[in-house]
């Protein structure tokens, strides 16, 4: 029996997850939407690129959760994207809302589906989606270090004229300003990156690879980026449902690891059947740990705002 995936949010990051997911052929594909007609819309057109493209899945769209019953996974994109000068922190209440109505959705439709979190700011919609379907930690996970860390290897790639394929890298912690590249641990098919480029150059890319979202939004003007962010969001995706058990750097729901409790942070993960399988706990340096630790507190603050406003 075929996959079958929703897709919450028919928007520039949720019609891109439709589309990879077509072309790859991994699932039949559910499109939600608030806007009538929008999810239709883009479902048909999609559909109707299965022949020219050769994929034998169905594509739909719909304004209700009816139509999502019994899905794999649910990919969650609904919510505002940021704005020129908007921070992700700026999106929090509105998208809150959002996220609890769309995770509720889903869950009274797909009571065993595995929850991936796109709609910023990531890691506290994370904890939204997490508090309010009850699952288990293992099907709760966020998508940003994949980005965040796409980002970094292209930017080094480019720096070291070299395939993106051979720069090996790993972003931790929230998908903010505080997110943490490991530059200990890139490295170019095993050769350590601090041999290859001087300093300033991995602190320009690193600062770079912070304000990569950013930089996609200063030249959009009219909304953030979606093509990088829905290809990751979809390599989560395949993980799950070929069972590749891929390490990715994803938000997962912290229980004591790297010392924190309770919150969601960009860790390595395995990602299977089962969702999170593994999470990896890397030794850091005290200083990376620094880093982590800013990073994370920067989630906290988030999550305590939604808890005091919401009494959640
Ligand atoms: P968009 O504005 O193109 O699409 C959002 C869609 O959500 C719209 O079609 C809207 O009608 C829909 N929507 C609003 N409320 C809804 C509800 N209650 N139920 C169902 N659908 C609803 O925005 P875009 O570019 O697709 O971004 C979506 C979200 O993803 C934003 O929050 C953005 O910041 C976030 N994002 C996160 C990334 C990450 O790395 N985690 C990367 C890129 C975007
Ligand atoms: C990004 O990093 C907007 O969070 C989104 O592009």
């Amino acid at each position: 029996m075929r996959k079958k995936v929703t897709v919450v949010g028919a928007g520039n990051v949720g019609a891109s997850c439709a589309l990879w997911i077509a072309s790859k052929e991994l699932a039949d594909v559910v499109l939600v939407d608030v806007v009538e007609g929008v999810p239709q819309g883009k479902g048909l057109d999609l559909l109707e690129a299965g022949p020219v493209e050769g994929y034998d899945v169905t594509v739909s769209g719909a304004n209700n959760y009816e139509p999502t019953a019994n899905s794999d996974i649910v990919v969650i994109t609904a919510g505002f994207p940021r704005k020129p000068g908007m921070s992700r922190d700026d999106l929090l209440m509105a998208n809150y809302e959002i996220v609890k109505t769309a995770t509720e959705g889903a869950a009274k439709y797909s009571p065993n589906a595995i929850l991936i979190i796109v709609t910023n700011p990531l890691d506290a919609m994370c904890w939204t989606a997490f508090q309010t379907s009850k699952f288990s930690r293992n099907r709760v996970i966020g998508m940003a270090g994949i980005l965040d860390t796409a980002r970094y290897r292209t930017f080094l790639a480019a720096e070291l004229g070299v395939s993106v394929e051979s720069v090996q890298a790993l972003v931790l912690g929230g998908h903010g300003d505080t997110m943490v590249p490991l530059v200990r641990l890139t490295s170019v098919s095993g050769i350590p990156l601090t041999e290859l480029l001087p300093r300033e150059r991995i602190d320009a890319i690193v600062q770079r690879t912070r304000d990569g979202g950013a930089e996609i939004v200063k030249h959009l003007k009219t909304g953030s980026a979606y093509y990088a962010p829905s290809s990751a969001a979809v390599e989560m995706v395949e993980s799950i449902l070929k069972d590749k058990k891929k390490v990715l750097p994803c938000a997962a729901y912290l229980e004591g690891e790297y010392g924190y409790n309770g919150l969601f942070v960009g860790v390595p993960v395995k990602l299977g059947a089962m969702g999170i399988e593994k999470i990896y706990a890397v030794h850091l340096t005290p200083e990376e740990k620094a880093m982590l630790d800013k990073s994370a507190s920067a989630v906290k603050e988030l999550v305590d705002t939604i808890k005091q406003k919401t009494g959640a």
